[in-house]
């Protein structure tokens, strides 16, 4: 058997993983931390809540991101949430070689100089509970210290079939 024949059916079964979950929407939002005085983020929709008591939340970076060298020796990090009309921010926390603090970045040092992204519908400060290293992603468990929430939020960003996108209620 050749390389290209053994490698073809799991590529097929990758690519039918991924198209699969394409059909799942996710609320979008952008992790924040300060190392060593310096702020780091990324586009993430692997965010979710784990627990109310303690508060945990937590999301997962694969283990090639080029943030994630830096984001793992933070002992806190913050998360935005983002609206509808943050989609361009998403988009510049999610590529490289951009400087993603610059403007028109617009943020400020929340609690333990975390980065607060402005405009987002709410922040998480979170300080670092648990990581391990699931599959390629690592798994980053917070437990919630803060939170700071818009008053009268615009409606969330979410992201689906490869596209960013927002929700309406059905009544
Ligand atoms: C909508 C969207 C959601 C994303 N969700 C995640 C995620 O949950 N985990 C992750 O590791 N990367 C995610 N990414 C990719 C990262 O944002 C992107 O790969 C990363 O920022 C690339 O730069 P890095 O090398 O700094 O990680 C997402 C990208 C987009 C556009």
């Amino acid at each position: 058997m050749s390389i290209a024949e053994t490698a073809s059916p799991s590529l097929a079964e990758a690519d039918r993983f991924r198209a699969t979950l394409r059909n799942h929407p996710a609320g979008v939002v952008v992790i924040t931390a300060s190392v060593e005085g310096r702020p780091v983020g990324l586009t993430a929709t692997s965010f979710t809540s784990v627990s109310l008591a303690p508060p945990l939340v937590s999301f997962y970076i694969a283990e090639s991101s080029t943030t994630w060298p830096a984001l793992r020796r933070a002992g806190e990090f913050g998360v935005q949430l983002l609206t509808e009309e943050q989609s361009d921010l998403a988009d510049r926390f999610s590529r490289r070689g951009e400087d993603r603090f610059a403007a028109p970045t617009a943020w400020s040092r929340g609690p333990s100089q975390v980065p607060l992204l402005d405009g987002a519908s709410a922040h998480l400060v979170c300080s670092r509970f648990d990581t391990r290293l699931i599959g390629d992603h690592w798994l980053v468990v917070g437990e919630v210290t803060r939170t700071l929430v818009l008053d009268d939020p615009r409606p969330p960003l979410v992201y689906h079939r490869g596209a960013f996108g927002g929700v309406s209620a059905l009544r």
